[in-house]
């Protein structure tokens, strides 16, 4: 099976930290978000993933590469113009990269569904396009779908008026497409699948499919986060639980963490990461690769990409650190944070809630 992944979004409500690297590439955890997403598609028999890049396709695959050992093969497209979530899958089949049938992702999401449920209902319903849903408390920023016991679609409403919600299903951004629907998609120009080309195909063959487990938007710090949180506990399925106990602790074997620190919760220390004597981490932190927790330092409910370094006796609560972040002895970071790559905040300086520091900014 082939899958194609929308990847073209410009995360822009996880700025400053998808300023220096597309949002797919970010470091979720221990590894780049988009890479759960090719697992999730590898445990499902995808073998053929297409990346459709709108902008920035040479950082996504210089972090990604060209292929998965034991998993899918990976190709990436870029647009010269956004295209949209409907155009990249005709630019894709007018270069020869699509089947008879295939399967289309948005790109920002960790999720664990069963997609090969999806596959089978998509088949044993003769569907011509099906689409994965999944319920949730407030369908307005979503696309809400109205469907019949048997999954027919009876109507497709991105973005719905709240007097418009009559259901809790939404459209998950994963669907089964035959290769007819590529002939509904204008060629050139941008093309909203959501609202030019599902409404046509109600009651043409468009199908849904209400799907249970793990299923998460990571587009905003807050859900960044909790998505964070969510692997180290293992509620959903990752590769990441391989690495981590039961209460969700994983100290890589090349991590040096000082006999006197306090490690509380769901917390990860990765290879060449230091944490120093006294410091208290958790409950639930990400320390990744070559980052350094000073001495006395505090660091909670926060993310700190790789190579970050907190100086003696700081606290950081609530944050999402960027990759050789450095924050001064005794400085303050306090939560809703976020801090670009490189950027410096200095000694004993207390940040405000919610500060966003540019990558290489100072705060002082
Ligand atoms: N290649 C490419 N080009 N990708 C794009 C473009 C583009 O011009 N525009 C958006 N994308 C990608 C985004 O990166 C994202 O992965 C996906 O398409 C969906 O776009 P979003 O901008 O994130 O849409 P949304 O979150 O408001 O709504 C969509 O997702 C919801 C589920 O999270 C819709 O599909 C809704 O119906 C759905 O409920
Ligand atoms: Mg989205």
């Amino acid at each position: 099976m082939q899958a194609l992944v929308l990847v073209g979004g410009e995360g822009t409500r996880l700025r400053p930290l998808t300023l220096t690297r597309p949002k797919p590439a970010l470091p979720l955890v221990d590894r780049p978000f988009i890479r759960y997403m090719v697992d999730w598609l590898g445990r499902h028999g995808v073998s053929e993933v297409v990346m459709a890049c709108g902008f920035r396709a040479e950082d996504l695959r210089a972090s990604l590469g060209d292929s998965i050992p034991g998993g899918p093969t990976i190709r990436y497209v870029e647009e010269r113009e956004p295209l949209g979530t409907a155009g990249p899958i005709r630019l894709a089949a007018d270069e020869g990269l699509l089947g008879e049938r295939f399967l289309v992702l948005n790109g920002d999401v960790l999720t664990d569904l069963d997609l090969t449920a999806h596959m089978r209902a998509h088949e044993e319903r003769g569907a011509v396009a099906s689409l994965a849903l999944y319920p949730v408390e407030d369908p307005t920023s979503y696309g809400l779908v109205r469907r019949r016991d048997d999954g027919e679609v009876l109507g497709f409403l991105e973005k719905p008026d709240p007097s418009e919600i009559d259901t809790d299903e939404v459209n998950a951004g994963a669907y089964v497409l035959e290769r007819s629907v590529v002939d509904l998609i204008p060629p050139g120009r941008m093309v909203s699948i959501e609202r030019e080309i599902f409404p046509k195909l109600v009651g043409n063959g468009l199908y849904g499919l209400r799907l249970d487990g793990y299923w998460m938007d990571i587009g905003t710090p807050e859900r960044y986060l909790q998505a964070s949180w969510d692997i180290l506990e293992r509620r959903v399925q990752t590769e990441v639980a391989d690495r981590v106990g039961e209460s969700g602790l994983g100290i890589d074997e090349h991590a040096d963490v000082d006999p006197s620190a306090a490690l509380e919760g769901a917390v990860l220390v990765d290879s060449g990461a230091v944490v120093g004597a006294n410091a208290k981490v958790g409950p639930r932190a990400v320390i990744a690769r070559d980052a350094e927790v000073g001495e006395g330092a505090v660091v909670e409910e926060s993310v700190l990409h790789p190579g970050c370094t907190i100086g003696e006796g700081a606290t950081v609560r609530g944050a999402i650190l960027g990759s050789g972040a450095e924050i001064g002895e005794g400085a303050t970071v306090v939560p809703g944070a976020v801090v670009g790559e490189e950027a410096r905040i200095e000694a004993g300086v207390v940040l405000e809630p919610d500060a966003r520091v540019e990558p290489g900014g100072v705060a002082a």
